[in-house]
């Protein structure tokens, strides 16, 4: 028999469905709730909200799983390609040896970006962030771009998704190359989508350049762990602003200004900036813990603490394997990534931080590595977005192929009741 919910409300007893998802995760269907009670559920921050049903990416908190499609993450990150794993997420299952080669002809055929695009990025100063020009130019494809727009059909799905995997790549690099004042760079369509990453990045016009695959290996890796990660802040963004139909390209902007923020995909820009302000200043971890303890002191340990998991981020564990392994392949000895072990071993033994069930997140250890791989750090959350990219995808075509309704939350008003309007000359 399946499981339904009792509310009780003024004494009066409603029954509510019991969803089970295929991991036996159990939501209450809530959607009739106002229109037999009047009442509705109030739950900032969503903790404890389920906004969809979704087929791409399992997690638990509790025990540190992270699948794709039910593929393991340690299993990707350790033997896939970050276009293999960019169309499991899209299309549902990995791709056959012809689908994956068909799939990088296809996003090859959409890697030059219109030329007038740099008529807007030439009206940045070079000390803009590269997240909010990132957001800027990502928001213009649109208008270049007018068919991707209203994705009507499978065949104008899989030409948009194909399109923003090939643009976007480009235009993430295009900001680093605009704070750098160096000329913009265009893909290699001989090349493989993360080789062509660095290229576009560091190839300048008066030498030749060649990725080391060490780097290369890595970055695949990092892209890989960031690809998805179910319903989180900026993921929720790109849905729910696609779900008013707004286009692609308009929602995955949305995403990049939700990412940026320091509490979400910002975090590993302030986690770098952090640990080298420790470093700085003499390297007291003891003191930075204290502080982060103290409910006065807004310092948060960042790269620390996950709104799901509560065990231990998975991810954190990959990327701290790869930060020992790239740093010792690359030859580099990194006084950071010492106070980050620190850092890390006084937190996992403190009370404060177990009790809160706080641990290294995603973002405590990529930026250790994107530094050794020369990576400045305000490009940081820019390389986050280029992982997260097949996950918004993703998740926007699930939310349009589901034909989900807008999203509409509502609210508890607690704001002044009825007033007289008086003129200004009386207030
Ligand atoms: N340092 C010190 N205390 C912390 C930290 C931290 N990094 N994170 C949480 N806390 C404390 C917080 O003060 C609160 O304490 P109390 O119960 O005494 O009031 C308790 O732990 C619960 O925190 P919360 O803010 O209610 O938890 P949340 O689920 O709303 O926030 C979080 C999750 C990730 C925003 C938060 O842990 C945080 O700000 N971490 C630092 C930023 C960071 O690393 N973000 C990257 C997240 S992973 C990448 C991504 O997917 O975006």
């Amino acid at each position: 028999m399946s499981k339904t919910a009792i509310v009780e409300i003024d004494g009066k007893r409603y029954e509510f469905p019991v969803v089970e998802g295929s991991e036996n995760e159990e939501a209450i269907d809530i959607n009739k709730l106002r229109d037999l009670t009047g009442v509705i559920t109030l739950d900032p921050g969503y903790k404890n909200s389920g906004s969809c049903t979704s087929k791409i990416t399992f997690l638990d908190g509790e025990l540190g799983i992270l699948r794709y499609r039910g593929y393991s993450i340690e299993d990707l990150a350790d033997k896939a390609d970050f276009l293999e794993v960019s169309f499991l997420l899209i299309f549902g299952e990995l791709p056959t040896a012809v689908q994956l080669k068909q799939f990088e002809d296809d996003i090859r055929k959409h890697t030059l970006v219109n030329e007038e695009m740099k008529n807007i990025i030439d009206g940045f100063p070079r000390t803009a962030h590269p997240m909010g020009v990132l957001a800027a130019l990502t928001s213009a494809l649109t208008a270049f771009n007018p068919k991707s727009v209203n994705v009507d059909n499978e065949k104008e799905m899989y030409h948009a998704v194909c399109k923003t995997m090939g643009k976007f790549l480009v235009i993430a690099t295009w900001t680093y190359r605009k704070s750098m004042g160096y000329p913009l760079n265009y893909y290699d369509n001989t090349k493989g989508y993360v080789e062509n990453f660095m290229k576009l990045m560091f190839e300048i016009p008066t030498g030749p350049y060649k990725a080391s695959p060490i780097v290369i290996d890595a970055l695949n890796k990092l892209f890989i762990l960031h690809a998805d990660h179910e319903q989180n802040c900026s993921t929720s963004t790109v849905r729910m602003v696609g779900s008013s139909h707004a286009g692609l390209f308009a929602s995955i902007s949305a995403g990049v200004s939700a990412l940026w923020g320091p509490l979400h995909g910002g975090a590993n820009q302030a986690v770098l900036e952090m640990l080298e302000e420790i470093h700085n200043n003499g390297g007291d971890t003891d003191k930075y813990m204290a502080k982060a303890k103290d409910k006065n002191d807004p310092f948060r340990l960042m790269g620390f603490g996950h709104r799901v998991y509560k065990n231990f981020d998975p991810r954190a564990k990959i990327i701290k394997k790869a930060a020992d392994e790239v740093l010792e392949t690359l030859g580099v000895d990194d006084p950071i990534l010492a106070i980050a072990k620190k850092l890390e071993a006084l937190a996992l033994e403190d009370e404060y931080f177990k009790s809160r069930s706080l641990y290294p997140n995603v973002d405590f250890y990529s930026g250790i590595i994107y530094r050794a791989l020369g990576i400045p750090t305000d490009m940081f959350t820019v390389m986050f977005a280029i992982g997260r990219l097949p996950g918004w995808i993703a998740q926007w075509k699930e939310m349009r192929e589901n034909k989900e309704p807008i999203g509409r939350p509502r609210q508890i008003y607690t704001g002044s009741p009825l007033r007289d309007f008086k003129t200004v000359d009386k207030r």
